[in-house]
């Protein structure tokens, strides 16, 4: 597996692939790799030629009181995990690199972006879709995985690669979860035992309203008292039902319905959802 750190030859060695007939799947990762990433490069090099994951912790996606600095950075172990799922080559860009001095250009996907965990990371989505697309414009991929976990994210990157003409082709592949219900997250690893058994109830609660949705229930207040209900010991930023693809709020569940919430436990702010698609009779 080769390890690329330079903008300009990560974009050499993706347009000699290309050059080759090679097609080139993209997981761009910040890191702290585990199953759930796995999953999408398992994916990734099974359905192309070469597999390219980027590690790069973004710097435009947190907020000054965010936890940048403290994001766990653990190259090795990436590494390791990403040889033994078939990827080709990891790009890793210095800071430096993908932001100089000067930086100013940044991707608003509007809309879409203000909601869920919109409201209370305001510059979240601008400094993913902007960092997507500058990974996207030198790895130069054919597709590219992504988790549903981030469902928000996958919204704003479906929208932005089709605005924006990228001609990608962009996958969403399942939550990967522990065998107890909580997905798995880079950020499950700031949790104490006690937090991560507290954190269960965001699971717990999509669960049951998942389980009522297919029992017929229709009624947002219905469906999202059953989450606040099982949530209630912790500490909520939201639990909302919207529109999959616009992100918009439903009063009742219809077409592709997605059931997001986010809480803050200890000093993780962690996040879940279900996507729930009514069967067209
Ligand atoms: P990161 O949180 O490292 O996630 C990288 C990819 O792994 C994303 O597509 C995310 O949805 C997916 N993922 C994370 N946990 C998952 C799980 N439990 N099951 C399935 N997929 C999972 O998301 C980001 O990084 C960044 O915002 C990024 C897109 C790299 C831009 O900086």
């Amino acid at each position: 597996m080769k390890i690329i750190r330079g903008k300009s030859e990560m974009r050499a060695w993706s347009l000699e692939r290309r050059c080759a007939g090679d097609s080139i799947g993209f997981v761009p990762t910040m890191g702290a790799l585990h199953e759930g990433h796995a999953s999408l490069m398992r994916a990734s090099a099974k359905e192309n030629r070469v597999t390219v994951a980027s590690i790069f912790v973004n710097p435009t996606q947190f907020a000054p009181h965010e936890d940048f600095n403290a994001y766990p950075r653990t190259f090795e172990d990436d590494c390791r995990i990403a040889e033994d799922m078939g990827v080709t080559a990891i790009y890793a860009p210095e800071k430096v690199s993908l932001y100089p001095d000067g930086y100013a250009t940044y991707v608003n996907v509007e809309g879409l972006s203000e909601g869920l965990c919109g409201r209370s990371r305001p510059i979240f989505f601008r400094g993913v879709a902007t960092v997507v697309t500058k990974l996207f414009n030198t790895v130069l991929p054919d597709r590219a995985y992504f988790g549903m976990k981030d469902a928000q994210q996958c919204a704003v990157i479906r929208r932005m690669t089709r605005d924006l003409d990228f001609g990608i082709e962009i996958i969403e592949l399942p939550t990967v979860r522990e065998p107890d219900g909580l997905a798995m997250s880079s950020r499950n690893r700031y949790l104490t035992p006690e937090e991560r058994a507290q954190a269960l109830a965001i699971s717990r609660g999509l669960f049951k309203a998942e389980s009522q949705m297919k029992a017929g229930e229709r009624s947002a207040e219905s469906i999202l008292k059953t989450v606040r209900d099982e949530m209630a010991g912790l500490n909520i930023d939201y639990i909302e039902l919207v529109d999959a693809d616009t992100i918009q709020p439903l009063e009742r569940v219809e077409g592709r319905a997605l059931l997001a919430a986010a809480a803050w436990v200890g000093k993780a702010r962690l996040i879940d959802n279900i996507q729930y698609e009514v069967p067209t009779s």
